[in-house]
């Protein structure tokens, strides 16, 4: 099998106001510039807010990242008040949605349905879109974990069209591993992307990548990109500083050496 091009993403979730986004951005590029990757896709996605300011200073200072909202809303338009819709993102040059992260399902209400809603706009739209899927503690320990994960895909992603299909990566992101410090192993990895990938396969998705989230860190992006056999990363806590971000990104670029 062909080792797919990395791809890394760093999701600030709910930190980082403009100024100190614009700073996180300026930092990465300085990085960037100073070790340069090669074979790795950097993406951040800051609060909506950011959007503007980051873009700008990536564009300006020519910095090879690539923008992602964190959620958008899955109407065109019209009366949906607090809401952003996909038109706006890509006016400000985003390129990646997130879709369905754990947070927004538990939080927000956002279910499955509205998943697949959103991913339709988004790919319509031609914008990039990263489904997010990964159980609960409860449904792991009960052995369902994988049962569960298919569940999600096949209902995100049945019967997407030939143009969508290009636009698609998949994070798993386990709940349990999430900002608690406790990753999943690599083995655990590595049998959860076997079986998305086959998920995937069936639905006409060989070629999404898949990437893990849940408490990466410099330290743990080797062996889960190795052993776990990830397509890539996405990435939270370890995000906010430009350090630890980019200490994963070039462990994604060491081992990447296009085959596996
Ligand atoms: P942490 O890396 O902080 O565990 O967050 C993972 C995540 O939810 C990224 O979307």
């Amino acid at each position: 099998m062909t080792q797919k091009r990395p791809l890394v993403i760093g999701n600030w979730k709910m930190n980082l106001d403009y100024v100190e986004a614009v700073h996180l951005g300026q930092q990465l590029g300085v990085m960037l510039k100073n070790k340069p990757v090669e074979h790795t896709d950097i993406v951040v996605a800051p609060p909506f807010v950011d959007l503007r300011s980051v873009t700008s200073i990536i564009e300006s200072e020519r910095i090879p990242v690539e923008v992602a909202a964190q959620h958008v809303n899955a109407n065109e338009n019209g009366a949906h008040t607090g809401e952003i819709s996909v038109s706006m993102l890509k006016r400000l040059n985003v390129k990646w949605i997130l879709i369905g992260h754990s947070e927004r399902r538990a939080m927000y209400a956002m279910s499955d349905e509205l998943v697949a809603a959103t991913l339709r706009s988004v790919t319509r739209a031609g914008v990039r879109a990263v489904v997010c899927v990964g159980e609960a503690l409860q449904v792991r320990e009960a052995d369902e974990h994988e049962a569960y994960v298919s569940a999600q895909l096949a209902s995100a992603l049945e019967g997407l069209d030939e143009k969508s299909r290009e636009l698609i990566s998949v994070a798993y992101e386990p709940i349990w591993a999430i900002g608690t410090g406790l990753s999943a192993s690599a083995e655990q990895v590595r049998a959860m992307m076997d079986h998305i990938r086959s998920v995937l396969a069936q639905l006409s998705l060989g070629d999404a990548r898949v990437l893990y989230g849940g408490s990466v860190n410099a330290e743990n992006a080797p062996s889960l990109m190795l052993e776990g056999a990830v397509d890539g990363f996405l990435v939270g806590g370890a995000s906010l500083k430009a350090e630890s971000f980019m200490g994963i990104v070039q462990s994604c670029d060491d081992c990447y050496d296009g085959k596996r």
